[in-house]
């Protein structure tokens, strides 16, 4: 079983040979806090004297300092200083570690128990082949075992070990293990996890770790270094098709044309058809090359660098496949979303996806529903928070090339990341591609943007006001429309209260409404630029992210940012609506520059002081902006 094999003194090379030739089994572990995990990922690593002597005797003399353990080895110790050790530099704390026994490797992904740190878990336990949960027997099944076994179950790991731990604490009762079994397996039956082996043991003291523990006569199952190392694992990456993600075009010279990535998934040989996704693109492979040289054949896990035949067009994060099982191709999606941030994930906003290599803009259209991991019900949702997970219809701004999650999780799983901050918000599972992509088709109108503003003698653009309630938006908006008017020019003034009494009636001051308030508008403007207008809308448009992704809706030049810059006690001191004083007594909620934010343009192409200006010389401003080389050019 466990094992420091005698080869390692006597014949190195066949010590390794040995090892090559093992399977590799990559494990989770999952638990809360106390749940013993640190112990238990400790006491397998002693158990296969994967404990240097140095590092035991130091173990030993920290278990009698710190004394946790009354003067016995603290495993706990080990681990967490490992842990120390390795948090140093890195981002996502997930600790990985080899160890390995004389039937197979390991690698074990220590993730955090923390409620927080569900993406962690989603993360360490992306290529996992099978899941230790961690109950602490006098606890039973928590919210915790819910929420890691649901996601386990979602990350399509197939195998679950059960381990009830601290039995010692429990007096080795069957009674409590049964009912904790019992409990479990119900919940697990529901979240689609069939093979749950539950073993009743206590990490601390070793019992069913590698031998059968006396104190559990009653127990005829596995031991967990037993079942570990026994357990059939379908090496699924192996038998299914093959699927290169492609890293990066490798061009050192002229001669030499080479697409380098490592292979997800199946097997390739010289001479395969393959095709390019999306593109579609066909050729034949003439050279795989490796480190070690080329090779006729190479499988999952392996980097390659593939030489075609023929010259075609590939770029980073395209997909290689063999014709005659190609990967599906979508701009639109039905996906499950774990969200990991803070900040709530607001529908309608564009995050950045990315699948493998390929990076796409992405806005999850709907929510169709979220979770509720204790009982899996599925309860109606605007928005998701920290650690909720849901499912909804994620659209992007390309078509990339996938694999349903259950089928492959290199080509099926994703991060999104916020556009801003370049944070990881959240991780999500392709579960299908939605067709509409396909039925929906672009029509060729031939009377252009160009000749309509033509036929107006203007350049259509938008302009686009932005600040606070109160601040002069509507007033200044106005007098611009105006001039705009005297002096010939077709425009439309799209205000905010106006827009909310018609196409936008339905919504409120919720974030998720304000943002979907924005799109609308936005996409309106963006028809009446077509249209050759010129567009003012003035809406608070509180959040950076909207206003930036109304710009980009725009041609380059045709987006130009007013900000009416007043500040909060100006505008609250104006409050012409007398809403300020209502929001203040609690009457309205959500209000902006009160209990919801504003967050002030960085760079506007027009900011007008409304303290020092009035609204007569702003509208001047503007106007002038306009008339002048200031962005646009045009005649008044
Ligand atoms: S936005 O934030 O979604 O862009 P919009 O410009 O459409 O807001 O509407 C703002 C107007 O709605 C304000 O000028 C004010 O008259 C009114 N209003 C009512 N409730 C609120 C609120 N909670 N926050 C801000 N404005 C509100």
């Amino acid at each position: 079983m466990a094992h420091v094999s005698d080869l390692i003194g006597t014949d190195i090379a066949q010590y390794l040979k040995s090892h090559e030739h093992k399977g590799l089994l990559r494990f989770i572990t999952c638990g809360s806090v106390d749940d013993g995990k640190s112990t238990l990922i400790g006491r397998l690593l002693y158990d296969a004297k994967m404990i240097f002597e140095d590092q035991l005797a130091a173990l030993e003399s920290d278990s009698r300092k710190v004394g946790t353990q009354g003067g016995e080895i603290d495993f706990a110790l080990l681990v967490d200083g490992l842990a120390a050790e390795r948090e140093q530099g890195i981002t996502i704390d997930v600790a990985y570690r080899f160890f390995s026994t004389d039937k197979r490797k390991f690698i074990v992904a220590d993730t955090p128990g923390h409620e927080q740190y569900t993406r962690n878990m989603v993360t360490g336990a992306s290529t996992a082949d099978l899941a230790v949960i961690l109950i602490d027997a006098r606890k039973g099944v928590l919210t915790q075992t819910r929420r890691h076994s649901y996601l386990v179950s979602l990350l399509g790991i197939r195998n679950v070990v059960l381990a009830i731990n601290k039995m010692d604490l429990v007096g080795f009762s069957r009674n409590t293990f049964e009912a904790i079994v019992e409990d479990y397996r119900t919940f697990a039956a529901r979240s689609g996890l069939h093979s749950v082996v539950p073993i009743p043991m206590s990490a601390l003291r070793g019992d069913n770790m590698t031998d059968l523990s006396p104190n559990t006569p009653w127990y005829d199952g596995p031991t967990l270094m037993g079942h570990l190392e026994t357990v059939p694992v379908d090496d699924h990456s192996q038998s299914a098709p093959f699927r290169l993600p492609v890293q990066w075009v490798n061009r050192p010279n002229p001669d030499f044309r080479g697409f380098s990535g490592q292979i997800a998934s199946g097997t390739v040989r010289r001479g395969d058809r393959l095709g390019v996704f999306p593109s579609g693109k066909e050729s034949r492979v003439a050279r795989i090359v490796t480190a070690e040289g080329d090779q006729d054949i190479a499988v999952a896990g392996e980097s390659i660098t593939v030489v075609l035949e023929d010259e075609i067009d590939i770029s980073r994060g395209d997909i290689l496949a063999r014709t005659d099982a190609p990967p599906g191709v979508a701009d639109r999606f039905e996906v499950t979303l774990v969200w990991m941030a803070e900040e709530p994930l607001v529908p309608g906003r564009g995050y950045w996806l990315k699948v493998g290599p390929r990076v796409a803009a992405a806005t999850l259209t709907d929510l169709t529903y979220k979770v509720n991991i204790n009982t899996l019900d599925h309860l109606p949702a605007q928005t998701l928070g920290l650690n909720e997970i849901g499912v909804g219809g994620l659209s992007l701004d390309r078509p990339v090339a996938f694999d349903p999650y259950l089928k492959n999780r290199d080509t099926g799983g994703f991060v999104l990341i916020d556009r801003m901050t370049n944070v990881t918000v959240g991780a999500g599972m392709i579960r299908a591609a939605l067709r509409r992509s396909e039925n929906v088709h672009w029509q060729t109108i031939e009377v252009t943007k160009a000749a309509r503003a033509a036929i107006k003698n203007q350049k259509p653009c938008i302009l686009w006001f932005t600040g606070l309630s109160g601040a002069g938006k509507s007033t200044i908006a106005n007098l611009v429309e105006k001039r705009l008017h005297a002096a010939g020019h077709h425009t439309f003034l799209l205000d905010g209260d106006n827009v909310r009494h018609g196409l936008n009636r339905d919504l409120g001051f919720a974030d998720v409404d304000r943002v979907e308030n924005i799109r609308r508008v936005a996409e309106v403007a963006k028809l009446m630029v077509e249209a050759g207008l010129i567009v003012i809308v003035s809406f608070i448009s509180p959040f950076r992210a909207e206003r930036r992704m109304a710009r980009n809706l725009v041609g380059p030049g045709e987006f130009l940012e007013v900000f009416i810059d007043t500040p909060l006690a100006v505008a609250e001191s104006r409050d012409p609506k007398g809403l300020y004083q209502k929001a203040r007594r609690g009457e309205i909620k959500h209000f902006t520059g009160i209990d919801s934010p504003y967050e002030r343009p960085e760079h506007p192409e027009v900011a007008i002081d409304t303290t020092r200006t009035s609204a007569t010389d702003a509208a001047d401003e503007i106007v002038h902006f306009l008339a002048g080389d200031g962005g646009v050019i045009w005649t008044i």
